[in-house]
């Protein structure tokens, strides 16, 4: 039987690098996604020399800019012609003042949310030449504690809140899941899966190097030392990349069980308008 290939995004450090670990001793040919080569080639040869898996492979991209991304899914498809699970972890929080992107795009916004958009949209045909193919995208309870949304004013233009903006981008990334996968299930396409996870509190790079303001900073250092470690963070993606049987497609999970959404912002309608803007925005028609 063939190796299953993994895709990880972000799996340079943190929960991404972890779960790359945990999946390559199960035997999956990992592709690892860095933004720096150098240091993505290091966690490739640190997997290899800790799990004993040669089959580690890397995609380097900074996957703020779309461009970027179509030009890993132009690497990748260069080099396979099937993918298995696709696990879209990069992400992060950003800082006190607003950031754009050279394409324009607030960054929280590029990075959580029209990244994984696309690149799930761009290897959707990958995905469905394998016989259980499986996305995996990893959100935050904090789509439940920060999201305040303003469907007309989606980029935070003109009141940016790091917190908001980040809540506001997990929120989002659930419901397209969610979007996702009835779609799959109306076109009768039942190889290919899709859900979402929160990871918990996790000892990692996360918001490190975000100025969120004194008062945040503040908090988030005192918090830390109380945070699960990133093997810890990764079990529920472990669980959702290699179970047979899963108890629900298109969920939230949280510690390897399906989890409440908040309800709060959710409606047909504002889930549709999320899922057309990422359309929008992506230039995918999905
Ligand atoms: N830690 C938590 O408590 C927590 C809680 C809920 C959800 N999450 C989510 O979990 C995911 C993983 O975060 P983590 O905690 O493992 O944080 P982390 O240690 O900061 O890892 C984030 C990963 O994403 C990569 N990345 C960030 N921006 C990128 C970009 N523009 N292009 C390419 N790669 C980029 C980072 O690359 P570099 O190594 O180059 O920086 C790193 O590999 C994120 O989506 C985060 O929102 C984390």
């Amino acid at each position: 039987m063939k190796n299953r290939v993994v895709l990880i995004t972000g799996a340079t450090g943190g929960i991404g690098k972890a779960v790359a670990i945990a999946l390559a001793k199960q035997n999956f040919t990992v592709i690892i996604h860095g933004r720096d080569k150098e240091k993505t080639l290091k966690v490739r040869d640190e997997i290899i020399t800790i799990t004993g898996n040669t089959d580690i492979d890397i995609l380097v991209a900074d996957i703020f800019l779309l461009s970027n991304v179509h030009g890993m899914v132009y690497d990748f498809k260069q080099k396979y012609k099937r993918l298995d699970v696709l696990i879209n972890n990069a992400g992060g929080i950003m800082g006190k003042s607003r950031e754009i992107t050279t394409e324009g795009l607030e960054k929280t916004m590029a990075v959580n949310l029209f990244a994984p958009y696309l690149l799930t949209g761009l290897l959707l045909d990958l995905l469905k030449e394998s016989d259980d193919g499986r996305v995996i995208n990893v959100s935050s309870s904090s789509h439940r504690l920060n999201a305040k949304p303003d469907f007309t004013d989606m980029q935070l233009d003109k009141n940016y809140n790091p917190l908001i903006a980040y809540g506001n981008a997990k929120l989002f990334l659930i419901w397209v899941t969610m979007h996702l996968q009835a779609k799959l299930d109306r076109q009768g396409i039942d190889n290919v899966m899709v859900n979402v996870m929160h990871p918990g509190a996790v000892k990692t790079n996360f918001g490190v190097d975000s100025n969120l303001g004194s008062m945040l900073n503040f908090i988030s250092k005192l918090a830390r030392p109380f945070f699960r470690t990133a093997e810890k963070g990764a079990e529920t993606l472990v669980y959702l990349a290699t179970t047979n049987g899963l108890p629900a497609k298109g969920s939230y999970y949280v510690d390897r069980k399906v989890a409440v959404v908040s309800a709060k912002y959710h409606s047909p309608l504002n889930e549709k308008i999320v899922w057309d803007y990422c359309n929008a925005i992506t230039g995918l028609n999905l």
